[in-house]
């Protein structure tokens, strides 16, 4: 049988022999990292720790992009630190201004059949040229910078058969939104989404990178695209077309799913609170007073979805009662709208243009009023996303978020520019980019970079390193949450709890505290505890500091329905047991304050089932840990840095 185009990836970096049957876990060689500024420098702090000289990926690259606004030391002193130990390392900077790190790492390092991991769970966005790129945990990433094969459960690759093509005042928002609406938010769990067929020849980079984006709200592990003539004629735009290799599925190739979805059919969409497969036509949404209009993200800042949006606004005006903000994705597409003309129209219309970078996205200035609504064309809706979670957060394509901000409630293209839509038809994707790499750092030469000093400003603290686990635990329950528990509700994401990244003594005390503001001051007073969750525990983000922080305040042990597969990891890599009960009912049974006695731990472990006693309740359930060896070994060594420089030892012996 033919190869799918994952698993052609996947095989040519395999670092141990195996036959890819889904479930396995298997091993990885990494090409490229990418880390951003709100989570680096923990990734940073473990890979200084792991000793080392320099990187040994093909290329690394830190982008400091996300949180720009230097409100007081902390944003600055991460800045610097992350400059300084990139130099020292040899990893790549791409400077404050240059661009969103998904954009920039497509356009100026990505290549098709490359194996990238990134420190961000949108990193998937890397699909749309025919490269396999995957969001990981920060902890991940420092290991993958050391050349230690990384561990992945083999996937199920499902075909995406995508038919006809994108009527005018459709994007490929549309597509993911769909997806997202049929599939759900965990419909992705242990998947890989190929995307291929006439359609998909039809799309765009930038298209199939709003595509491949957003898959992770599925949980998806990824999803990509093959690299074809699109491509190709991408790189050639970027000036590197030598960067190109074709890579398809073979005529016969086997997959483990197959959907089909046909573009032609497809309406403009809308994710309506609080999650992003709440997906509904956009002419079905109730039509309230929108509040706040934002037009960006890495999901949809490409040259079309903004020239796309201006058309719309042209020669009108943002509704009085808006407040409407666009942040484009990088530094070239910034500097070809405003050559094509598309700035004046934002502008003329009243649009409020912030810097090159994430912002608002996550929280990072432009929060909401109270209960006020948004219209946003990032990818992300939960509560408190925006930074206000009294505020309710709608996600629609750039031309409907235009034409939203212009009348002031929910609507289309088609409801200001008439059923005509033929002037966005004609947008193209620019067939040559400003290439201008000189606010992208390179890395100094080995010998040169040994002498670099590493800057730490006073919010630079040392990682907390997790003890390893023991034979008898007993804890309390701090917590008990309820079902579909964010990274954003852990840790959440504004201006203020970004800065505090790289000083969890400070950060930990912010922990859980807008969904149970006694939390931090509880679990840090019981000393070890357990936190029980309810179904996709975890979801959202790859926000490592959703572990790290619960992990710095004593919780051992997480026991839910179900855990997302990125906080999983990251739970893992920090050393606190991830379980998921037995019998789901017993979650029921449990309350906060309840003690737990678990004898015989590690050896339970072993056996992949622990007996949990309630001393509070008299009772006894099962949790199962659904844990890899490999996985298991990191739990038992206390983390994956006390593990990784374990192996780092043995491979030099
Ligand atoms: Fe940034 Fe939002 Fe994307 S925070 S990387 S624009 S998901």
């Amino acid at each position: 049988m033919g190869m799918n185009i994952t698993k052609k990836i996947l095989s040519t970096h395999l670092a141990a022999p195996s036959d890819m049957k889904p479930g396995e876990e298997i091993l990885l060689k990494v090409d490229q990292t990418l880390t951003h500024d709100i989570n680096a420098v923990m990734t940073y702090l473990a890979f200084e720790q792991v000793g080392l000289d320099r990187i040994r990926t093909e290329c690394s690259v830190s982008y400091l992009d996300h949180n720009l606004l230097y409100l007081d030391n902390k944003t600055p002193d991460d800045h610097i630190y992350l400059q300084s130990v990139a130099k020292r390392y040899g990893v790549h900077v791409s400077r404050p201004g240059n661009g969103i790190c998904h954009a920039v790492q497509v356009a100026r390092f990505g290549a098709p059949g490359k194996l990238l991991m990134g420190g961000d769970s949108h990193t998937p966005h890397g699909g749309s040229i025919g490269m396999l790129c995957i969001g990981v945990g920060g902890m991940d990433v420092a290991t993958a910078m050391t050349g230690v094969p990384m561990r992945l459960k083999m996937p199920q690759i499902i075909k995406v058969n995508l038919t006809g093509k994108l009527q005018p005042g459709c994007n490929a928002k549309e597509v993911i939104l769909e997806m997202l609406r049929r599939v759900g938010i965990k419909g992705g769990l242990g998947k890989v989404f190929e995307y291929v067929g006439s359609g998909a020849a039809t799309l765009s980079v930038s298209e199939r990178a709003s595509i491949t984006n957003m898959g992770a709200e599925m949980g998806a592990t990824t999803s990509i695209f093959p690299a074809d003539e699109r491509v190709r004629e991408f790189l050639r735009a970027e000036k590197r077309e030598e960067d190109f290799t074709e890579i398809l599925p073979d005529e016969d190739a086997e997959y483990d799913g197959e959907m089909e979805l046909n573009l032609s059919e497809l309406v403009p969409l809308c994710a309506c609170p609080h999650q992003p497969d709440n997906v509904i036509p956009l002419k079905d949404v109730e039509k309230k007073k929108v509040q706040q209009v934002f037009i960006g993200s890495c999901t949809n800042s490409s040259y079309s979805d903004i020239a796309k949006a201006a058309l719309v606004f042209k020669d009108r005006h943002v509704n009085e009662d808006v407040s409407c903000t666009c942040a484009i994705s990088s530094k070239q597409i910034y500097k070809l709208l405003m050559r094509d003309g598309y700035i004046d129209m934002l502008l003329d219309a009243g649009v409020r243009l912030l810097e090159i970078a994430c912002g608002p996205c996550c929280a990072i200035g432009q929060s909401p009023a109270t209960k006020g609504v948004a219209v946003r064309t990032s990818n992300r809706n939960f509560k408190g996303r925006a930074g206000n979670p009294t505020a309710e957060i709608y996600l629609v394509s750039p031309e409907s978020a235009a034409a939203t901000a212009i009348t002031g409630t929910f609507a289309s293209a088609e409801d200001i520019l008439g059923s005509d839509l033929s002037v966005l038809a004609e947008v193209k994707e620019p067939t040559e980019f400003p290439v201008d790499d000189a606010m992208i750092i390179e890395p100094l030469p080995e010998e040169e970079a040994k002498k670099v000093e590493i800057v730490r400003g006073p919010n630079i603290q040392p990682l907390p390193i997790p003890d390893a686990p023991e034979q008898y635990l007993k804890a309390q329950i701090s917590l008990k949450t309820v079902d579909n528990i964010t990274t954003d509700d852990i840790t959440p994401a504004s201006a203020e709890f970004s800065s505090m990244r790289s000083n969890i003594p400070l950060m930990s005390q912010y922990c859980y505290h807008r969904y149970d503001p006694e939390f931090a001051a509880r679990a840090k007073a019981m000393g070890k505890s357990i936190i029980i969750g309810g179904e996709n525990y975890g979801q959202g983000s790859s926000r490592e500091h959703a572990a790290i922080n619960p992990m710095y305040l004593g919780v051992k042990m997480v026991v839910a329905k179900s855990i997302a597969r990125i906080h999983k990891g990251n739970l893992i890599n920090h050393g606190i047991i991830p379980m998921v009960f037995a019998d789901p009912a017993d979650y029921d049974k449990l309350d906060m304050l309840d003690e737990l006695e678990v004898n015989g731990l590690l050896d339970q472990m072993k056996t992949r089932e622990v007996e949990i006693k309630d001393l509070t309740k008299d009772i006894s359930f099962k949790a199962k840990l659904e844990l890899s060896d490999n996985e298991l070994e990191v739990i038992l060594s206390g983390g994956q840095l006390r593990h990784l420089q374990k192996q780092l030892k043995e491979m030099e012996e």
